[in-house]
């Protein structure tokens, strides 16, 4: 093995520069083995000339492992096999990116990404006839095959300060804090983050919510507990039984967003409480790396070049009962991982008496 190709794609989130340096210390260290950085993931490889950046061990002085964001820089629109033309129809450019990829004499890629955009780059590269192997990041933590994703913890982190700012000033003006978090259509971010955080309502996709059942659920903290306050944190595609999740379109993409207001309005028509609403929004992606993520990302970095210099292809890296596994991409791609309602978080919730917005 002497060139290894590496790429982040899809949604940013905190870890990857962790998983890039990885990938490069090993590839130079194991394997006497240069990188190619790969830019903007398959908009680089689209671009006349390519757009990459060689990568040597002195960009990882030390700074590198604890940012967030890609260095690479990444897109999460453009899919090669369909790509959005300025005149709104799709032409199928794959042949640009295979071309590419061969021109580039490497003996194969590893790719950073959520399952989507694995799916794409795996289809590439079989196009190609080059060996992918992918890591899985996303916030979401949504890709199936593997426990955690690059990213989901500092997250995780991240909203649950948030609740650790918001219970003080609910607590001193008597209100019901809402906060409404990333996931797209999985609960994993609001779930953990709202056991950890000390929410009294937790609202995923997963379980569509009564308002009935929420409003029931505040008087009892009220006549139970003498407790004027709470916290409710939402998923953003969190939805009422008899309705649908709040989203608009953005150049064809779902962008979800704006369930939390609903919900404030909704639970002071229904209670007369006092809401407020925090959307926290992108800062859930941003940041240094927890110390959890930059161990998951350089596991998988590492593991992933192993893979690529013992010859297989097609595999994601993965973490599967405290240790490092990989599985075939096959088995990962259009497959989804919601919340696993009977899983051990789930227990804790109901064990908590944490309302999840139904009648358990
Ligand atoms: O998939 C990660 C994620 O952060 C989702 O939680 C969120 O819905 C989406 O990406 C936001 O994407 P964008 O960066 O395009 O706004």
């Amino acid at each position: 093995m002497k060139r290894v190709a590496v790429l982040t794609s899809g949604g940013d989130c905190s870890g990857l520069n962790a998983a890039i340096r990885a990938v490069v210390k090993r590839c130079v260290h194991g394997y006497g083995a240069e990188v190619l950085g790969i830019l903007d993931s398959t908009e680089g490889l689209l671009a006349e000339p390519p757009r990459t950046l060689p990568l040597s061990l002195d960009v990882f002085s030390g700074a590198m492992l604890r940012s967030g964001g890609t260095m690479l820089g990444t897109v999460n629109k453009g899919n090669p096999f369909s790509y959005p033309m300025p005149d709104g129809s799709t032409r199928d450019r794959s042949g640009e990116v295979v071309d590419t990829i061969r021109n580039l004499g490497i003996d194969g890629l590893i790719g950073i990404g959520g399952d989507g955009s694995m799916r794409i780059l795996h289809a590439l590269m079989e196009k190609a006839g080059v060996p992918f192997i992918g890591i899985p990041k996303t916030i979401d933590n949504d890709v199936p095959m593997t426990e955690f994703a690059i990213g989901f913890h500092t997250a995780v982190g991240v909203v649950t300060e948030a609740l650790d700012r918001l219970q003080p000033t609910a607590a001193s003006h008597h209100r019901v804090m809402i906060l409404e978090t990333m996931g797209r259509q999985a609960g994993h971010i609001a779930l953990s983050a709202g056991i950890a955080g000390g929410a009294d309502v937790i609202l995923i996709p997963e379980i569509p919510y009564d308002l009935d059942v929420i409003a029931a659920k505040l008087r009892d903290i009220h006549e139970e507990e003498g407790r004027n306050h709470a916290l409710i944190v939402c998923a953003e595609a969190a939805r009422p039984q008899d309705g649908a999740a709040v989203f608009s379109e953005q150049s064809g993409s779902v962008v979800y967003g704006g369930i939390g207001e609903r919900l404030g309005r909704d639970i002071h028509a229904a209670t007369g409480a006092d809401t407020r609403v925090t959307v926290l929004g992108h800062v859930q992606r941003g940041g240094t790396p927890s110390s959890f993520d930059r161990a998951l990302a350089s596991s998988f970095g590492v593991h992933a070049v192993d893979l690529l210099a013992s010859g297989v292809r097609g595999r994601m890296v993965s973490w599967w009962d405290g240790g490092i596994r990989d599985v075939d991409l096959g088995e990962v791609v259009g497959r989804e991982k919601p919340v696993n309602l009977t899983g051990a978080r789930m227990q804790a919730a109901r064990g908590l008496d944490i309302c999840m917005g139904d009648k358990p």
